[in-house]
């Protein structure tokens, strides 16, 4: 489906990333394997897991590279475009897929905590994205694809740093959707659930806790690689601006935020009109203080 296209995913050294630099491989993408190595929290660097990828690649049969720069910083996420434009002469597609975490309920949260999350999913798909921008434009053509989260859709607690990061990222790609439409370049978001590194910290002390992480561990990374290739593919060419979510064999459209309810004063408002008025009008479109896990709150299918 994306055969002799250039494929970039960052942070496809393990877990979701991995398996879409393999399925795009096998529908006979050239990819880019880039991956810094780092833990869950982003410290440290490994050569290993990227090249590790790359040669599975390779066994299969299938073209890649590794790349081991981070997206966090202009200069070395320019280097990652670089390494596609090296090896392969153009760049196509772009996965912006790294990520880390440092959960920490709001008030305890230091600015480096919040920092270095913003540093890593915000700044590095900035990063990374506007050094494929000029490529995708002058070739008149290109796909990004940004892992959101529902963390950020929706909400979770302890991760105020990463929901933020998440939920902005949604708006980056709609806007490199708006202001590239006319490049023919391509922008979309993925939510994904899967079983992977970043979520096996989950405590299993009680059998309840046992059975909901056995649950979580069906939603294999793999099931998200589909979705990718379908929208870095030519097929999905009137694709863009979208928020999906996939979560093992389930593929949801994503709500985007509109008007849901409005209330009108012909003099305007005072503030106890908008107590006595605006407010209990509104009141019943309020939404609850939900959590991801409330509103996905069924078993995978
Ligand atoms: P993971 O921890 O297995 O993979 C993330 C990869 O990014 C790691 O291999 C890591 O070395 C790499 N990385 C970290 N910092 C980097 C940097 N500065 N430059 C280059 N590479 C870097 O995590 P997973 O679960 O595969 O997550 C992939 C993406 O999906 C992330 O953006 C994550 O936020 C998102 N996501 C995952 C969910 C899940 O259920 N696993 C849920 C929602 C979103």
């Amino acid at each position: 489906m994306v055969e002799g296209k250039v494929v970039v995913v960052t942070g496809a050294g393990g877990g979701i990333g991995r398996d879409i630099a393999l399925a795009m491989a096998r529908e006979g993408a050239r990819v880019v394997v880039n991956d810094l190595g780092a833990s869950v929290t982003g410290d440290g660097s490994d050569h290993g897991p990227a090249q590790a990828v790359v040669e599975e690649i390779r066994a299969a049969g299938g073209e890649a590279v590794a790349s081991t720069d981070s997206v966090a910083q202009a200069v070395s996420a320019g280097r990652i475009v670089g390494t596609a434009l090296d090896a392969f002469g153009r760049i196509d597609v772009l996965v912006n897929n790294a990520g880390i975490l440092r959960d920490r309920f709001f008030h305890k949260m230091s600015a480096e905590e919040w920092d270095a999350v913003v540093q890593v999913h915000l700044y590095g798909s900035f990063h990374v994205s506007r050094a494929a921008a000029p490529h995708f434009k002058e070739q008149e053509g290109g796909c990004l694809i940004f892992m959101t989260s529902t963390s950020g859709l929706i909400g979770n607690l302890g991760q105020a740093n990463y929901s933020a990061a998440k939920l902005g990222l949604t708006a980056l790609s709609k806007s490199i959707a708006l202001d590239m439409e006319r490049f023919r370049v391509r922008s979309n978001c993925i939510a994904p659930f899967a079983w992977s590194r970043m979520i096996g910290s989950i405590p299993t002390d009680t059998p309840d806790e046992q059975e909901r992480v056995k649950r979580l561990k069906l939603m294999t990374p793999a099931k998200i690689a589909p979705l990718a290739v379908a929208l870095a593919s030519d097929t999905a060419h009137d694709v863009t601006g979208q928020v999906f979510a996939v979560r093992n064999n389930e593929i949801f459209l994503m709500s985007q935020p509109r008007p849901v309810r409005s209330v009108q004063r012909t003099d305007g408002w005072t503030p106890q009109d908008v107590v006595s008025h605006a407010l209990p009008a509104l009141r019943a479109s309020f939404h609850a203080l939900d959590r991801s896990g409330d509103v996905f709150c069924w078993d995978p299918v």
